[in-house]
C-alpha cells in the first residue's frame, strides 16, 4: 500500500486503486468460503450466477461518522436472485448489509410487517398458540418452501458489502473465483455503485468539524471496474450489467457506448422512476447479422434492443425480474 502512487489527476486506474487502497478485513475468509460454493457446484457442472445488490456507500472520514449513500434498497437484486434459484443456478447473492435479500424480502419491516399477520389464540391450558393470519398462509408456504429448498440445497450464498470499497474488492475476489466455471458463469451487476469516492490518503482520520462554514470535498472517481471484469478477471463468463439514468433519452446511447467501451454482452437499462415495470435489454447484434449488414454505415445498426414492459394495473403482483430472468436465461443460451 503505497501513498506515492495515488494519481494527482483524481483518475484512479483498477491497478492503481487496488495498489493504493486496502482490502477489507473479512475479504480472505469470505474468498474461502465462496470457493467452496464455486468448487462445488462447479463439479456437478451447474451454471452459477454473481447477482450484486443494493447501494455502496463512501464513508468521508476513517472514523466514521458520515457518508454518501444512494436510493437502492436491492429490490431488483433480491428479486431476481430469487427468480435465478427458480431457474436451477446456485446463486451467489452478494449484497449491500441491510438491504432486501431473496425470500425474506416479501416480509419487509416497512411494507409487509410479519407481525402483522401472526394471531394469538385466546389462552388455554396449555398457553397461547400462534399462528400465520389464513389470508396469509398461500404466499407464506410457497415462499418458505422455495427457501428452505435452497437452504436445503446449497443453493444460495450470501456476501455482505458496505463501502463502495468493500464492493470492488469483493467483486475482484469474486469474479477470479468464478474464473474456473468458464461458461458456466453469469454476471448479474445490478448493484448501485459510487462513481465517486474519498482515498484512504485523503480522509479525515477523525470526525469532519463543523464551524467554518461550508464543506468542500474534492472527490476521486471510482474506476470503472467492468473492464478489468471482462478483460482479466473472468473466463468466458457471460456478464450482464445495468445502466441507470434518470433522463429516458440517454438509456439506449448509455448502453451502447458501455458495450463498445467494456466488450460484454448485455447491457440493461432502466430509467429510475419507471425501473419497476419497464427495461430495455441493449446487446451486440449476432455475428452473423452483423455481416449480414456489413454494409451499413450506421453503427447504431450493430446493436439490438428490446424492451420490457408489464402492466401492474392490470397485474399489481407481476414482477418484472421475472421476464428480466427469462430474456437472460435466453440470451444467454443463444450465445453458447
Ligand atoms: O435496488 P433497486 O431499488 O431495485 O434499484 C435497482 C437499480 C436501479 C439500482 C438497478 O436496476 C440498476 O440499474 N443498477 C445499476 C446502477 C448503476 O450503478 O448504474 P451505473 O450507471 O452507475 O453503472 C453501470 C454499470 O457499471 C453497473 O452494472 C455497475 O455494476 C458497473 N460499474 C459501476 C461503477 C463502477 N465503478 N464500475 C462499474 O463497473
Amino acid at each position: 500500500m503505497s501513498e506515492a502512487i495515488v494519481p494527482s489527476d483524481n483518475l484512479f486506474s483498477a491497478e492503481t486503486y487496488f495498489a493504493t487502497q486496502p482490502p477489507p478485513p473479512s475479504l480472505d475468509h469470505d474468498t474461502s468460503r465462496v470457493r467452496e460454493f464455486i468448487q462445488r457446484h462447479a463439479k456437478e457442472g451447474k451454471k452459477v450466477v454473481l447477482v450484486t445488490s443494493g447501494g455502496t456507500t463512501v464513508p468521508l472520514e476513517l472514523n466514521v461518522v458520515r457518508f454518501l449513500d444512494n436510493f437502492s434498497a436491492g429490490t431488483r437484486g433480491a428479486t431476481s436472485a430469487e427468480y435465478f434459484l427458480k431457474a436451477g443456478y446456485a446463486v451467489i447473492f452478494m449484497h449491500r448489509q441491510f438491504s432486501l435479500q431473496p425470500f425474506s424480502r416479501h416480509y419487509s419491516h416497512s411494507t409487509h410487517p410479519f407481525l402483522d399477520f401472526l394471531d394469538v389464540s385466546p389462552e388455554d391450558t396449555d398457553g397461547h398458540e400462534v399462528s400465520v393470519t389464513a389470508s396469509e398462509r398461500p404466499q407464506l408456504l410457497e415462499v418458505l418452501t422455495a427457501y428452505k429448498d435452497a437452504h436445503q440445497q446449497g443453493t444460495l450464498h450470501t456476501l455482505t458489502f458496505v463501502t463502495v470499497n468493500d464492493y470492488l474488492w469483493l467483486l475482484r475476489a469474486v469474479s477470479q473465483e468464478m474464473a474456473v466455471l468458464g461458461r458456466n458463469a453469469l454476471f448479474y451487476l445490478a448493484a448501485a455503485v459510487s462513481d465517486f469516492f474519498l482515498p484512504r490518503q485523503k480522509m479525515s482520520v477523525h470526525k469532519i468539524q463543523s464551524g467554518k462554514g461550508s464543506l468542500h470535498i474534492e472527490m476521486d472517481q471510482v474506476p470503472k471496474i467492468l473492464k478489468p471484469l471482462v478483460e482479466v478477471w473472468t473466463r468466458g463468463g457471460f456478464i450482464v450489467s445495468f445502466k441507470l439514468e434518470t433522463d429516458q433519452e440517454l438509456l439506449i446511447p448509455k448502453a451502447r457506448g458501455a458495450l463498445a467501451r467494456y466488450g460484454h454482452q448485455v447491457v440493461i437499462g432502466n430509467e429510475l422512476h419507471r425501473r419497476k415495470y419497464e427495461v430495455v435489454f441493449v446487446s451486440k447484434q449476432h455475428e452473423k447479422a452483423v455481416t449480414e449488414s456489413s454494409e451499413d454505415p450506421d453503427p447504431s445498426s450493430q446493436y439490438e434492443e428490446s424492451w420490457i414492459r408489464i402492466d401492474l394495473d392490470k397485474d399489481p403482483n407481476k414482477e418484472i425480474e421475472e421476464e428480466i430472468n427469462k430474456s437472460c436465461n435466453g440470451i444467454w443460451v443463444n450465445h453458447l
